[in-house]
Order: structure tokens, then sequence, then C-alpha cells
């Protein structure tokens, strides 16, 4: 089954074409980020009104990629929420008028599932059951996943997104918009120990996060050393992502040990972080887990993953309607 995918929740534009779920004949990520720099943060009509630009050459592009054309598409999967509705609803009415033009089944999914199934377009995938720890710019959350479309919310930031976190740290620090992939390279020049910042574990038997208090932290600690601020840049970076990556990575194997999970996927954008990656896979290692990492080009937002869990969907024999709509937010 060759679908295609398709992807507008926040400010990338993607569409990909991907085969029985798992292979990717080609994926296309069209990104806003130099629209949105200037103004510190995604602004909202500004991506709906981008991605009525782009989702016509980027989907055309994708289709050449694939060496397909739209009448070998036999199913199209798009994401339906959660996001920016106005960014949702171009791609989501584009799924719906084509496959209708097409006569072919269409699927809307859930763009947090399609980051979870993001592992699965590996080549060593993991077996069920696993935890899976998402990590982005909109979510913190921990699942109990059981099938490709079977996950059980274990617990969610309070306030604060992970990747939010990092990208207003950035910005006190007067590092420019998005944050995390500066911040995770100027840290490898810090040292994480020399400033503590604090790491908030709320309930320590339980699942749920919160940063918005090392956000403060980091940003007392900026007021009151403006005098020698540049010098401390590359410490007070490592220091907080360090902080950070010690409470995600305590959760994460918490949640596995309490299930019984051998297995970790750490998904989205935030996944890409160096030092989440390697510190996830050594402290999990020492409990006899194995972590799942997608490559770096599946962590962010892009549509094959939204493929490969829209395949799961059809295969199940669920499929959307002309009546559907997007949502913003998770019921
Ligand atoms: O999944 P994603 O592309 O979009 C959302 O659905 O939110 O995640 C974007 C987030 C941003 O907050 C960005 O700063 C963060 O992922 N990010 C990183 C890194 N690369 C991207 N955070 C930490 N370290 C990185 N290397
Ligand atoms: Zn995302």
């Amino acid at each position: 089954m060759n679908i295609l995918g398709i992807e507008t929740s926040c400010d990338e534009t993607a569409a990909a074409v991907v085969k029985e779920g798992t292979t990717i004949a080609a994926s296309v990520v069209a990104s806003q980020i130099e629209v949105h720099r200037r103004y510190g943060g995604v602004v909202p009509e500004l991506a709906s009104r981008k991605h009525i630009e782009a989702i016509v050459p980027v989907v055309d592009e994708a289709l050449n990629k694939s060496d397909l054309f739209l009448r070998d598409i036999d199913a199209i999967a798009v994401t339906r929420g959660p996001g920016l509705v106005g960014a949702l609803l171009v791609g989501f009415s584009f799924a719906k008028a084509c496959a209708y033009a097409l006569e072919i089944p269409w699927v809307g999914v859930n763009h947090l599932e399609g980051h979870i199934n993001s592992v699965f377009l590996e080549p060593d995938p993991p077996s069920f059951p696993f935890v899976a720890l998402l990590v982005s710019g909109g979510h913190t959350n921990i699942y109990h996943v059981t099938s490709h479309i079977t996950v059980e919310l274990m617990g969610q930031t309070r306030d604060d997104a992970a990747g939010e976190a990092f990208d207003k740290v950035a910005k006190m620090l007067g590092l420019g918009y998005p944050g995390g992939g500066v911040i995770d390279r100027i840290a490898r020049a810090g040292d994480p120990a020399r400033i503590k910042f604090p790491r908030t574990y709320l309930d320590k038997s339980g699942f749920d996060f919160s940063f918005s208090g090392i956000k403060t932290a980091v940003n007392r600690y900026i007021m009151n050393h403006k005098d020698h601020l540049k010098d401390q840049i590359p410490d007070i970076a490592a220091g907080f992502q360090e902080a950070v990556m010690d409470v995600l990575c305590y959760k994460a194997i918490h949640a596995a040990m309490r299930k019984g999970c051998d297995r970790i996927a750490l998904v989205g954008g935030v996944a890409a972080n160096s030092r989440l990656r390697e510190k996830l896979r050594s402290d999990a290692q020492r409990k006899g887990i194995c972590v799942h990492i997608p490559s770096l080009h599946l962590c962010g937002d892009n549509a094959a993953m939204i493929a490969a869990v829209g395949y799961h969907y059809l295969k199940a024999g669920i499929v959307s309607d002309l009546q559907d709509d997007v949502f913003s937010r998770n019921r």
C-alpha cells in the first residue's frame, strides 16, 4: 500500500510517500523557520498562509522523488491534531479534496501518535509493549504503547514542554529561535556541573513534568550575573540542559520499569538532542532497557511518521469522512 502522508500542524509543510507503513519512498519537509524567526516564535496566521503556498509544491516534490504518480497512491493520511487550527486546516482540507477526487480512502491521524510511530520507519523497531518518551516544542508526554494505534498516556507536563523551555532559555541568552539545537551545540563547550539548576520531579513515583521552575531559575541566574554573562553562556546552557535531561531520563526509565517494559522509544523534536540521546541510552542500559531513537530527520515534524501511523488505521479499517474536522488540543 502506497500512502501519501501530509503534515501541517505547526510550522513545517511536509509530505511523504511511505510503502507498507515502513519504507520511505520520499519525504519532503518545507520549514517556515525563516518566516517566524524575527518574531521569536510561530505566528499562527503566517503559518497558515505559508502552508497554503507550500502544500501543492511540497506534495508534487514528494511524488516526483518517490517516482510515483498520484494514480499510484492507495490512500492518504493527514494530521488532524493537535496543533494550530488554521495550519491543520490547510493539510486536512487538501487531503480531503485530493482523496475525494482520486476516490481513495483517507484518514486523519493524531500528530503525537505519528511521532511515536516514527521509530517504525527505522530498520530495528521496538517490539510491543514499550514506553515512549515524546519530547517536542508543544508536548512532554510519557506513554505506554501496546500497539501502533493503542497508546496510554502515563504522564505529561503541567506547564511548559521541554522544547518550549529550550526555546525560552535560548531567547533569554540571546541565542535566537528555535533554541534547542543552539543550546545543544553550545552546551558541548560548557561544564554541566558548575551551575546547579533545580530538577523538578514533582511526585517521584508519578510521570508528570514541570519545566517552568527551571526556566525561572535560569532567568534569575542571568539577572544576577549580567556583567560576566557572555563567558558563562556555555556553562548555563550545559547546566540547564543537564537538569532537564536528568528529569526526562529518570521518568522515562521509571515508567518502563513500572510497566515491566525493556524498551523505550525516544521521539519528537527534542529527541534530536545529542546529550539526551546519549544519556537515555546509557542510563537505560544500566537497567537492562534498550532505547530506540529515530534518525535526526525523523525527530522533528515530518509526514513520513503520519503515513506510518495512518497505515495501521487504514489496515484496521478505520477511515475518515468529509464531515470530520481538525482539533487543536488532545481530548
Ligand atoms: O517535534 P517538533 O519538531 O515540533 C513540535 O511538534 O513541537 O519539536 C520542535 C522542538 C523545538 O522546541 C526545538 O527547539 C526542539 O524541538 N529541538 C531541540 C533540538 N532540536 C530541536 N531541543 C533540544 N536539542 C535539540 N538538538
Ligand atoms: Zn511534532
